[in-house]
């Protein structure tokens, strides 16, 4: 059920975003969206006008937003196409200033969602990087990525390797107050940035097509997300739910030798 439940979407002019606010808004929850750019064809409660890369307009947005929110989906993203720095700022540093932010005006047993991604899968292959980015902020995040070499499409994998990792280590941040946090990881979608995918990640992104039946549309993947709001998900904890026609699968078993 989410009829009535008071849920914040980033993202929410575009793509998986949209998708998501037109399911939750058709299950009558009340949804307040956030873009840096005015949604143009679907209808929400309210619209936030805000700037995920930049740390004052995240504060101003945490302020106007209001309290006793039931959940946060954030799904608000950048490209491999985009500066690496950009990348970060808005992938993660955005997506947590934000989120640590809003935690306060959550009500207990509020679910918080982050959008990752298949690019993410293989995230334990980057701990020194994961653990060293915890301490980066907005002033810090141009010489983390020189010390660490994070260059082009690379900064967009770290981006949602980071995320899974993230999602996991808050399993139980905030037990006590029964909100949980959860990752969506969607393979391909065929949204506006998918044809920067193609144009960066080229024969990676390829090969997934070839070997899926198709790739997802954003209402393949906004039901997952929507489930992740509903109290039937109330024991995934720290979840990593991987909505990419089995791409995971068939990568990992690839991997393992098995198939
Ligand atoms: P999209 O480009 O259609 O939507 C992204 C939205 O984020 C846009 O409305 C954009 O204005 C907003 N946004 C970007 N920078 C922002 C900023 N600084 N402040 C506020 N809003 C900002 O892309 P899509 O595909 O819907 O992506 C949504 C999420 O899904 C992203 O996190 C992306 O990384 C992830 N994803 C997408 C996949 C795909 O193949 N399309 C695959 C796996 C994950």
């Amino acid at each position: 059920m989410l009829q009535g439940k008071s849920i914040v979407v980033t993202g929410v002019s575009s793509g998986i975003g949209a998708a998501t606010a037109r399911e939750l808004m058709q299950n009558r929850a009340i949804v307040h969206g956030v873009d840096r750019v005015r949604p143009v064809d679907h209808e929400l409660t309210g619209f936030h006008l805000a700037d995920l890369s930049d740390p004052a307009s995240i504060d101003e947005l945490v302020a106007a937003l209001p309290d006793g929110l039931a959940g946060l989906c954030n799904v608000a993203g950048l490209p491999p196409t985009a500066p690496p720095e950009l990348v970060l700022k808005v992938n993660v540093l955005g997506l947590k200033r934000l989120t640590l932010g809003l935690v306060p005006k959550l009500a207990d047993g509020a679910s918080i969602v982050n959008v990752a991604s298949l690019a993410g899968f293989d995230w334990a292959d980057s701990i020194p990087e994961i653990r060293a980015f915890h301490d980066v902020d907005f002033e810090t995040v141009a010489s983390f990525c020189r010390q660490y070499g994070i260059e082009g499409a690379r900064s967009y994998f770290f981006s949602k390797q980071y995320m899974i990792a993230w999602t996991f280590l808050q399993r139980w941040t905030w037990r006590s107050r029964g909100i949980r946090m959860n990752c969506v990881s969607p393979g391909p979608v065929e949204t506006p940035i998918l044809k920067d995918f193609v144009a960066t990640l080229g024969a990676r992104v390829e090969e997934d097509m070839r070997v899926m039946d198709r790739s997802a549309r954003p209402e393949d993947i906004a039901p997952v997300i929507a489930f992740l709001q509903t109290d039937g998900s109330r024991w995934l904890r720290g979840a990593n739910l991987t909505a990419d026609g089995g791409m995971s699968s068939h990568i990992a078993l690839a991997k393992s030798g098995l198939a």
